[in-house]
């Protein structure tokens, strides 16, 4: 017993050591930050750039097919310069180490953080429990391309000798938001296939799925990482009765196909040991969309297209391992949205991407951001005396110019905001791209500037409004300006550019959850709610209500007198 607790012990303590444990506000660049921040508090961004015609110039990085120009920030040289002094007292870079040698820096599952190896070259070695992981990678995704290609060539075929026409990809949180994002991102890139995704527990979801397809055309891909998810297991479980309606049992294992790490789980479900792609405890769902979980990205967009997303993604590992921090676009993004949300009291940031392809992203990196680091013990398992977390939100430009954007212009509330467009557009539509992309400058331009009043009131002598009726509009029209933005240009949506941005803003949730002295891999926080339904679906099942807040059991008597 002594023994193994001495085991145990020992265990925790080479856990404890894979990062460092520093409270960000007890640093001397805080400090310096915080004095920092009175000076700046009240600056003016456009007067920034009327004083230094090299504003952009200075504050931008140009990498591979990506322009990041973070010039129209509150910030200045010498922010940048505390903000890195803040990375480095820190110690960023021996995380980073930590992150990519394997180590296990998801310490409360005593795991380690490993989606960097799973788009990393064949020749590379990454070690966990002294094993390298990497052959057992490209075993895997050798599985992949075999399976994807027979599915799209229509080699493989259903129970009745047909070939596949639809895939339904049933998982949820990490096993749908990912693959969903990148097949709706790069639908230009798409074979015949129609992939279609189900996640909620709502049947309705499922059932307005299911009658639109056809069981001997339709393959089913069960995405769960432990398979023991509530939603997944339901809805497999009311595809694979209504799949028994056409055909029989032994037709299951033509149709259905799994991915996750519980072999065991899989195999009772009913789905044969050979039809399971494998996945590892050191992925994370929600950075899990490159590893087997990423199967209906193969099927939808075809082997070569995966991998050069995948290809992309590696590239900016590469990038944010190897570059200095003041010229390290995940780095960088990570402390200027660090000084909004700690120094300046910003709750929110915006991700607006000037594409429709990418209208799921905003959703995908709400889970990847808010999950990672919606945290509030440190790591040092007391409770943070300091705000972590970012709020995520966005939507398409130019849609949400016509929807939220009169309240990142004009409202109270301070709203970083990402703005990401392309260079080129897909179907070279000139017309359209140059209209969309001269809102995207317009959009931060005028967020920078503003309009001021006496902007307004020339306006008006120019269409010869009387003085009452200008004196009385005018505070409504001014726009005060000063909202900051980053601007990410791309040359062109392929599967390489949206690989290297996904990396981009995993890279930043890690290097904001060190800084903030968290556990980003973990998610204990979305615990709580399943073992409450869990429980409450009992007493639903059963028809007794148990004793709850009164709100709960008013709500349930109500519901049950259906
Ligand atoms: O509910 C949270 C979560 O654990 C996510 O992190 C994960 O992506 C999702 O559930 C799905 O989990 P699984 O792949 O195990 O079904």
């Amino acid at each position: 017993m002594h023994f193994t607790n001495n085991i145990v012990n020992c265990h925790y303590k080479n856990n404890l050591m894979a990062l460092n444990t520093i409270n960000p506000t007890e640093t001397k660049a805080w400090l310096k930050l915080q004095l920092h921040f009175e000076t700046m508090k009240s600056n003016s961004i456009k007067e920034m750039f009327q004083n230094d015609t090299e504003r952009a110039e200075k504050f931008h990085i140009q990498w591979n097919d990506f322009l990041v120009d973070f010039s129209k920030n509150n910030i200045n040289q010498q922010t940048l310069d505390l903000l890195l002094e803040l990375a480095e007292e820190v110690k960023l870079n021996d995380a980073i180490s930590s992150y990519f040698n394997g180590e296990e820096i998801n310490q409360t599952e005593s795991r380690a953080v490993l989606h960097t190896a799973l788009r990393a070259p064949q020749s590379a070695s990454v070690s966990v429990a002294n094993k390298n992981v990497i052959p057992e990678i490209y075993e895997v995704k050798k599985n992949i391309q075999q399976f994807s290609n027979e599915i799209i060539s229509g080699k493989r075929k259903g129970f009745t000798n047909k070939s596949f026409t639809d895939v339904v990809n049933i998982g949820i949180g990490g096993s749908d938001l990912g693959p969903a994002m990148v097949v709706e991102a790069l639908q230009f890139y798409k074979n015949h296939l129609n992939v279609h995704f189900v996640s909620n527990i709502d049947g309705d979801h499922v059932n307005e799925i299911i009658k639109k397809l056809n069981p001997e055309t339709t393959l089913f891909v069960i995405v769960s990482k432990t398979f023991t998810t509530q939603e997944t297991l339901t809805n497999s479980e009311t595809i694979r009765n209504w799949f028994l309606k056409s055909a029989s049992q032994q037709d299951i294992a033509k149709h259905f196909v799994a991915v996750s790490t519980n072999i065991e789980k899989v195999t009772n479900f009913g789905i044969e040991a050979t039809s399971i792609f494998p996945m590892w405890d050191w992925v994370g769902g929600r950075f899990s969309l490159w590893s087997a979980v990423g199967l209906s990205i193969s099927l939808a967009v075809g082997y070569d297209n995966f991998d050069k997303l995948l290809k992309g993604a590696n590239q900016m590992d590469e990038h944010f391992k190897n570059e200095s921090s003041n010229k390290n676009i995940p780095v960088i993004l990570a402390l200027i949205s660090i000084w909004y949300n700690n120094f300046f009291g910003a709750e929110t940031e915006a991700i607006i991407p000037y594409t429709q392809y990418l209208q799921k992203l905003a959703p995908y990196l709400q889970q990847g951001i808010m999950e990672s680091n919606g945290k509030s013990i440190g790591r040092d398992g007391k409770t943070v005396n300091y705000q972590t977390g970012t709020i995520i939100w966005g939507e398409p430009g130019s849609n949400s110019q016509h929807a939220f954007f009169q309240l990142i212009h004009q409202g109270t509330k301070l709203i970083p905001t990402d703005f990401i467009g392309f260079v080129k557009p897909l179907y070279g539509n000139e017309d359209h791209h140059n209209k969309l992309m001269s809102n995207f400058f317009a959009q931060t331009e005028a967020l920078l500037n503003g309009k001021s009043a006496a902007q307004v009131q020339a306006e008006f002598d120019k269409q010869g409004l009387e003085k009452p009726k200008a004196d009385y509009l005018k505070p409504f029209k001014v726009f005060s300006g000063n909202k900051p933005t980053n601007t990410i240009l791309i040359k062109q949506l392929t599967p390489e550019t949206l690989g290297s941005l996904v990396a981009m803003y995993e890279h930043k949730i890690f290097v904001q959850g060190i800084i903030w002295n968290i556990f980003s891999y973990d998610q204990w926080g979305v615990e709580l709610g399943k073992q409450l339904a869990n429980s409450i679906l009992s007493e639903i099942e059963s028809k007794t209500v148990n004793h709850h807040d009164s709100s709960t059991e008013f709500l349930l008597k109500y519901f049950l007198k259906k």
